[in-house]
């Protein structure tokens, strides 16, 4: 890969980089004051729009388009920040928020200003108790410097934020869900339309957009919409945020455009640097596990918004790698998939509650040594009868629940045989001990 300009983790390693005299002085909040002091708000939408900046929180939706849904008079509207981060195993947000806190703030001060949103509401899952304490923190510094509150840098934009913390579910991370969370109901996704830039949290006008997508802001504000689709392709620009986890020797959360391949991130000297140990690569789920699986001839595939399609995958989802050695049975693999997305159904769709479940427990039945052939057929039949595709459920929890199942059915189909015929292969670890 070329050398490559660090953008969002820039600061990250830096001393005192929460601060925000550091952020200031590595030239924070220059964004803010061009966005404010310099353009319209419906520029800043423009801009936006212009760079193709495409949401990361998984769907990868156009964020100047989003804005653009938004009612003509947008003056109630209300910003929500996706901080819940539940997707396995991603990480990125709680980069941002723990070493660059500002970087998220300026951005959402820019994404408030050009909604016209007076109030922003951070939705952050319970267990980032230190992000939330690092965020308040970085809030207060902003509010005393005037970049928060009324009439920010004398430019008669006002901005109020909270910080909301959930008590802790996938699915609160699904913006109906958040929406309702928010507003002290249970985290249960709303039925669509209307959508929230139409009617959202407290039936105003909203727009949810995750804190990596709010990173790019300040970066595309200050240097224009050509510099960011400069980096990476048209159709994937701008700088990513990618986590890589696993039996790799330097699992973390790593920057680079979209045209790395899943391969460089697992091997390349500056990402993964290679597998640990004695393993090789038997799977890779390179979007969070809600997107599907890749075998170990597969990783070539680039980590962009469309070539995960050309390999039966949902999307890029988070584009966050879970690598699995070759050591590890796919079908204990293939039991932990299922049982997470039958524990975080909500339970309001039939074919949710029920066929996630239904899911797991031939998943259950195929590690315990007790499957049978057909159970793979049942499998793939029972994943292809419930989610948002084929308009059988409220939220996208159910398609992101069947294609790591059905990657995996179809994918492993010889080696899951090979195991159901009772041909345990030598050395294969099991890890059913750590479920349940
Ligand atoms: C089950 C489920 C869980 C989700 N979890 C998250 C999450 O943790 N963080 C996130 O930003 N988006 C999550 N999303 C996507 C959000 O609904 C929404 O598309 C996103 O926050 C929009 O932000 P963006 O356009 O900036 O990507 C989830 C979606 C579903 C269906
Ligand atoms: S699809 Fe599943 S998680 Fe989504 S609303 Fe329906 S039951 Fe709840």
């Amino acid at each position: 890969m070329p050398d490559y300009e660090t953008v969002l983790l820039r600061n990250v390693g830096v001393e005192g980089s929460r601060t925000i005299d550091v952020y200031r002085s590595r030239g924070g909040y220059r964004g803010v004051e061009k966005a404010l002091k310099q353009m319209a708000d419906d520029e800043v939408v423009e801009e936006v729009k212009r760079a193709n900046l495409r949401g990361r929180g998984g769907a990868g939706f156009p964020a100047g388009v989003k804005w653009g849904f938004l009612p003509k008079d947008r003056e109630r509207t209300l910003l929500c920040v996706n901080a819940d981060e539940s997707e396995p195993p991603t990480f990125c947000n709680r980069v941002l928020m723990e070493h660059d806190p500002h970087q998220v703030i300026e951005g959402i001060i820019i994404a408030g200003f050009a909604t016209r949103a007076q109030v922003a509401y951070v939705y952050m899952r319970v267990e980032f108790h230190e992000q939330f304490h690092i965020m308040q923190v970085a809030i207060d510094e902003a509010y005393a410097a005037g970049l928060l509150g009324k009439n920010i840098l004398g430019s008669g934009y006002d901005l109020e934020v909270y910080v909301h913390r959930g008590a802790g579910a996938y699915v609160c991370g699904e913006e109906t869900a958040l929406i309702e969370s928010i507003e002290g109901k249970r985290g249960c996704p709303r039925i669509k339309p209307p959508f929230p830039a139409i009617e959202g949290l407290f039936r105003r006008p909203t727009v949810v957009n995750n804190i990596e997508t709010l990173a790019n802001l300040p970066h595309i504000i200050e240097r224009g919409a050509d510099w960011f689709l400069g980096i990476g392709t048209a159709n994937s620009a701008g700088p990513k945020l990618f986590c890589v986890c696993g039996p790799v020797n330097r699992p973390g959360c790593y920057e680079a455009p979209m045209t790395i391949t899943c391969e460089e991130l697992i091997m390349g000297d500056r990402f993964g640097q290679g597998m640990s140990g004695n393993a090789s690569v038997q799977a890779v789920f390179p979007g969070g596990t809600s997107m599907g699986v890749l075998k170990a001839d597969e990783v070539h595939m680039k980590m962009d918004f469309d070539d995960p399609r050309n390999f039966g995958l949902l999307g890029l989802g988070t584009a966050a790698a879970v690598v699995v050695g070759d050591k590890t049975d796919m079908r204990d693999v293939l039991r932990n998939m299922a049982r997470f997305y039958a524990l975080e159904s909500c339970g309001q769709c039939t074919q949710c509650r029920e066929g996630t479940n239904w899911m797991y427990r031939i998943a259950s039945r195929i590690a315990s040594g007790a499957g049978r052939i057909e159970d793979l057929d049942l499998l793939e039949e029972v994943a292809g009868r419930m989610g948002m595709m084929p308009g059988l459920s409220i939220c996208g929890l159910p398609d992101g629940a069947t294609f790591p199942v059905r990657g995996i059915v179809r994918k492993f189909r010889s080696e899951l045989e090979e195991h159901i015929r009772g041909q345990e292969p030598a050395g294969a670890e099991r890890v059913l001990s750590v479920l349940n």
